[in-house]
């Protein structure tokens, strides 16, 4: 592929693909039944406990951080936020584990269940799942220095999981830009939720399966005179992800290599230098149709407050995002990898 290749979809039929999600979007991240208070008098001290074992995961890790907010996202892309990226497979379930953005890939759910755990000791049976990971996350995001937003509860556990709709639904970073705004139009995020929201691989890894290609391809190199990156950080990328096909597809490597652990917008910094290490990334500032977007990323870039709040307002307009089916038919499971019986 050339240097954050484009998209070579003609345009026209990228420009009939995004009136088309807009037109049949059937998810609404708008005015969904949830309050603030929506636990005040079943189980007040929800904030506490996802709190206390939020900040015992990321102090022993500060990956764990990642792995949630990670897990969130994936959760309200497929169905809308409902629990269901938790689901185990059963004989009469297929969970969404196993689609291809989350097989290898998604981690976290021990953290979950050590929430879970928690929370049915002290208030049985109240809070969902799906609650539990949005406050979770938001709690991650704080806890490696990012901001603060009220997270908006009353969200239910689906009794269903769609393998289908995550393969369909959750971008990956071999899609091109317009792809990926499609896949957040769809679910009723702007534009600008889309960058904001990708601020979030300011903290975590990626595998080398999702950045070898740059790595090797020569648009690091101080050569290229595109986006090189210092000679010893791309050494040291290249022995993480060594080039033998197969082997280390699994090993990681920081996404946002200036400050890994760090919730901090140097991942647009990078971006703007041509660093990004994820194709899907970069293309947000480098592609000829990332005009909208590469304003937005050079924003962010020169604003940390900026990012901050756009990223705040848009983890809830992402938490929001929910389906009439788990409202109508969900429950409160008493383990998220499973429904009640
Ligand atoms: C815009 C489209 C997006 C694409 C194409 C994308 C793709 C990816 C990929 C390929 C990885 C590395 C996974 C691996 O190699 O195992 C990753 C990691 C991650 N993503 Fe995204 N992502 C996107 C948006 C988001 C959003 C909206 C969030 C959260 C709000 C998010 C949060 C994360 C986090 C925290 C990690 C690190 C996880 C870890 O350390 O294991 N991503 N993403």
């Amino acid at each position: 592929m050339a240097p954050f290749s484009l998209c070579f979809r003609p345009f026209v039929m990228q420009l009939l693909l995004l009136v088309f999600v807009v037109l049949s979007t059937g998810l609404c991240a708008g005015d969904p039944p949830l309050t603030l208070d929506y636990y005040e008098s079943a189980c007040p001290t929800v904030f506490e406990i996802v709190k206390k074992e939020m900040e015992c995961a990321v102090l022993s890790d500060p990956r764990n951080a990642a792995l949630v907010v990670r897990l969130h996202f994936h959760d309200c892309f497929v169905q809308g936020c409902d629990g269901s990226v938790l689901l185990e497979d059963t004989i009469t379930l297929t969970g969404e584990k196993k689609a291809s953005p989350n097989i290898h890939s998604l981690k976290g759910f021990r953290i979950v269940d050590r929430i879970k755990n928690k929370l049915e000791s002290e208030c049985p049976g109240i809070v969902s799942c799906a609650d539990l990971l949005t406050i979770a996350a938001r709690d991650a995001v704080i806890l490696v220095g990012g901001p603060y937003w009220d997270v908006p509860l009353g969200r239910k556990d689906s009794i269903t999981a769609s393998p289908e709709l995550a393969e369909a639904n959750l971008p990956t970073a071999n899609e091109g830009l317009s792809t990926i705004i499609s896949k957040f139009l769809y679910q009723g995020l702007s534009v600008t939720d889309m960058v904001a929201l990708s601020g979030a691989h300011t903290i975590g890894m990626a595998r080398c399966e999702n950045v070898r290609e740059g790595i090797y391809s020569g648009e690091f190199e101080a050569t290229s005179g595109i986006n090189p990156l210092s000679e010893s950080h791309l050494n040291n990328l290249r022995s993480t992800c060594p080039p033998v096909g197969g082997v280390g597809n699994n090993n990681v490597t920081a996404m946002d290599y200036a400050t890994p652990e760090i919730f901090d917008n140097s991942f647009y910094r990078l971006l703007l230098k041509g660093e990004g290490l994820l194709n899907s990334d970069q293309e947000m500032y480098s592609s000829l149709f990332g005009i909208e977007t590469g304003e937005i990323v050079k924003k962010y870039a020169a604003d940390p407050v900026a990012f901050f709040e756009q990223f705040s307002e848009s983890m809830v307009k992402l938490g929001n995002i929910t389906n009439d089916e788990s409202f109508e038919n969900g429950e409160v499971r008493k383990n998220c990898r499973f429904v009640n019986t």
